[in-house]
C-alpha cells in the first residue's frame, strides 16, 4: 500500500498568454519559423489555471505585455521564499524587459524585491525544496546567483550542474514532491551533481529520457496532486506508485517555446 500525502493549499502567480509566440531561439526546442497557435495556447494555459483551483490552489495573474512573448513563463520572474522574493535578471537581452511587469506586481502586492547582480530566472533554476534550494547552472543561472541567493535567503543553495541543452532550467530536469523527495531525470546532470542528487535523496523517483522530453520533470506539486504533462507516462505511473496522484495537464503548445506545466506558475511562499 503506497503512503497516503497530504496536498497543502498553494498561492500561484501566472500570466496569460495574450502575446505568446516562438520569435527568437534561446533554447533548442525553440523554432521561430514554426507558428505557434494563440487559442489553442490560451485555452490549455486556462485549462491549467482551472486545475489548481479545482485543487484548491489560489491563483494570481500579471497582465502580459505585448512584444514579450515569454512572459507567460511566470517561474522565471522570481523566486519566493519567507515572503521574500529575489528578483531575476534574464540572460537573454530578449527577455530582460519581463522583470519590469512582474517586478510592479510584487511591489502593488506588497513585496520587496532584491534585484540579483548575476543573471539569475527565478524559479527555473531556483527550487525550494524545504531545508534547502536547489540550484541549477550551466546554461542560464549563474553559480554567483546562487551565493547571491544564499546570502539574501539565509537558506543553504546546492549548486547542480545542467549538461543537456534541452534540459536547460534545473525545472525541466527537475521537480519537488513535497518537502522530502523530489522526482528527477539523472542524465540531465553533470556525473558530480547526480551524485549530491542521490546522496541527498535515495528515495528519489527517477524519470526515463521520454518522460523528460514530454516535459514530466515541469510538473507542480502540492503534497499529493502532481500537475503533469499527459506525455509522460511512465512517470505518472512511477508517482502513482508512490501514493501520489497525477493530474494530466496538456500544455504542449508552449514546448514550442521549451515550458511547460511548471514554467508558467510562480509560486508565492510566505
Ligand atoms: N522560451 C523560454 C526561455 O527559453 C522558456 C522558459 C521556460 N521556463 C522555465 N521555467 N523553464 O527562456
Amino acid at each position: 500500500m503506497p503512503e497516503s500525502r497530504v496536498a497543502r493549499p498553494r498561492r500561484f502567480l501566472v500570466c496569460e498568454p495574450r502575446f505568446f509566440a516562438v520569435r527568437y531561439a534561446i533554447n533548442p526546442w525553440m523554432r521561430p519559423e514554426q507558428p505557434v497557435d494563440v487559442s489553442l495556447a490560451r485555452r490549455q494555459w486556462l485549462s491549467l489555471v482551472d486545475a489548481y483551483r479545482r485543487h484548491g490552489h489560489t491563483v494570481e495573474t500579471v497582465e502580459p505585455l505585448p512584444g514579450l512573448p515569454d512572459m507567460v513563463f511566470a517561474a522565471n520572474a522570481a523566486v519566493v521564499v519567507d515572503g521574500r522574493v529575489f528578483g531575476s535578471r534574464f540572460h537573454a537581452p530578449e527577455r530582460r524587459p519581463e522583470s519590469v511587469p512582474y517586478v510592479a506586481w510584487f511591489k502593488a502586492h506588497g513585496f520587496d524585491v532584491q534585484h540579483p547582480e548575476s543573471v539569475c530566472e527565478g524559479e527555473g533554476d531556483l527550487v525550494p525544496a524545504g531545508r534547502w534550494i536547489l540550484a541549477g547552472t550551466g546554461f542560464r543561472t549563474t553559480p554567483e546567483a546562487h551565493r547571491e541567493a544564499q546570502e539574501f535567503f539565509g537558506v543553504p543553495v546546492i549548486g547542480l550542474t545542467l549538461v543537456d541543452p534541452y534540459f536547460y532550467h534545473l525545472d525541466t530536469a527537475l521537480f519537488v514532491l513535497d518537502e522530502e523527495n523530489v522526482a528527477y531525470y539523472p542524465e540531465a546532470f553533470s556525473p558530480g551533481s547526480r551524485e549530491v542528487l542521490e546522496r541527498l535523496y535515495p528515495d528519489a523517483v527517477l524519470a526515463t529520457r521520454e518522460d523528460a522530453r514530454a516535459f514530466g520533470l515541469n510538473s507542480v506539486s502540492d503534497g499529493r496532486h502532481v500537475f503533469i504533462s499527459p506525455g509522460a507516462t511512465e512517470l505518472a505511473d512511477r508517482l502513482a506508485d508512490r501514493g501520489y496522484v497525477p493530474v494530466p495537464v496538456d500544455l504542449s503548445e508552449f514546448r514550442k517555446a521549451g515550458g511547460g506545466i511548471k514554467c508558467c506558475t510562480q509560486e508565492i511562499r510566505s
